[in-house]
């Protein structure tokens, strides 16, 4: 992994090192604009289909195409319907019909302007494409600027959970651009801040620290801090990414509090009720708290997590996410439908403390009871 701070521009580049599939993450303001030259430079040829939301394209779109035109990049657009909902089946194959109508060719590339949704649904469909067609994430979330469209995994969910189809597709490039995060309702910004959170509580304590004192700036949308946060993030990324692409190690850790999100989502029947940054708050919660009932994790730090969760507005309890009614055992079959699953044991990543989170398959399922009980049923866990 290579950074590289142009001062000048106030632009950063992140380096992801794959091989032939090394690209570059590119963090500043005004790149979707701004996005010809940097575009033109990763083209096999200057033709792109931009796949984008509604809500997105809406705001995005215009200047996206003109920066396309003015660099003499011949395009098309597709909007798919906004939200979680269109990670499914029936949109991917009118996804890959459209691309097909488009007879968009071997060499041409797919844009994904969008948040997580969007750059996992486009970057499947440019995973199977002719077998296969560059693709480029140009990021509008905070949350797919920090995790999703970086490192490659692609996928749409299955009724029997969340992303369970789907493919390592590395992208060409990712063109983040935090002024795009200004236009975000307050709740997405605060939903992709669960997963800033998650890079200082996986190993970066001083991040952690650093978040304490700054959250306030990075949910006002200040370009600086959100710059800061995302190279930092993007980085963390870039690293583990870097390792181990498609996670038969290290990179489980950045699935640090999704086990139980992903439960949690799939519970909701991906509906909207529940964003997955606020599925993975929960989770993060949930992960600190079982560390501490297995005694791993002082219960100090336990509630320091749950307590900057909870300071800056995002959920820690099923409850606040509209799941009250959910038990142990139905959460538990969705969590055995996780792909960390090896052997049919459940894979967990705990944590030690603030910044140091561990991987493990030896968890004893009382213990992971006994925590869903509490926070599921904190009423009649409090009385039993
Ligand atoms: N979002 C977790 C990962 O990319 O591995």
């Amino acid at each position: 992994m290579v950074d590289r701070q142009d001062d000048a521009g106030g632009e950063t580049t992140v380096r992801v090192e794959l091989a032939n599939r090394s690209y570059d993450i590119i963090i500043g303001e005004g790149l979707l604009s701004g996005a010809g030259p940097y575009l033109a430079s990763v083209l096999a040829r200057p033709r792109v289909v931009v796949v984008s939301d509604e809500t997105v394209a809406a705001l995005h779109l215009a200047p996206l195409q003109a920066a396309l035109n003015e660099a003499g990049i011949q395009n098309d657009a597709i909007i798919v319907p906004a939200g979680e909902g269109s990670k499914n089946f029936a949109q991917l194959q009118l996804l890959l019909d459209q691309l097909l109508e488009l007879r968009v060719e071997r060499r041409d590339s797919i844009l994904a302007l969008g948040g997580g949704v969007v750059g996992d649904l486009a970057g499947f469909a440019a995973a199977i494409l002719r077998r296969g067609i560059d693709f480029i994430q140009l990021p509008t979330t905070l949350l797919a600027q920090v995790d999703s469209s970086v490192g490659g995994k692609t996928a749409i969910n299955a009724a029997q959970g969340k992303n369970l189809i789907g493919a390592f597709y590395q992208p060409r490039l990712v063109l983040a651009d935090v002024t795009a995060l200004s236009s975000l309702p307050e709740r997405e910004l605060r939903a992709g801040y669960g997963e800033v959170v998650k890079y200082g509580l996986i190993d970066d304590f001083a991040f952690f620290q650093w978040l304490e004192e700054n959250a306030g700036q990075i949910l006002a949308g200040a370009p600086g801090a959100l710059r800061h946060a995302v190279a930092v993030c993007c980085r963390a990324k870039a690293a583990i990414v870097g390792r181990d692409e498609r996670e038969s190690g290290d990179r489980a850790l950045l699935n640090l509090g999704h086990t139980f999100a992903h439960a949690l989502e799939a519970e909701a029947g991906y509906d909207g009720r529940v964003l997955h940054g606020e599925a993975v708050s929960v989770g993060l919660g949930m992960a600190f708290t079982l560390s501490t009932h297995l005694g791993l994790c002082p219960s100090q730090e336990t509630e320091r997590v749950l307590r900057h969760l909870s300071a800056v507005g995002l959920p820690t309890g099923v409850a606040q996410i509209g799941l009250s009614g959910l038990t142990v055992d139905v959460m538990l079959n969705h969590m055995r439908q996780d792909k960390k699953v090896t052997d049919g044991r459940l894979t967990f990543v705990l944590a030690r403390g603030i910044g140091q989170a561990f991987i493990t398959n030896d968890v004893a399922e009382g213990a992971v009871r006994e925590m869903l009980q509490a926070a599921l049923e904190p009423a009649s866990a409090a009385k039993g």
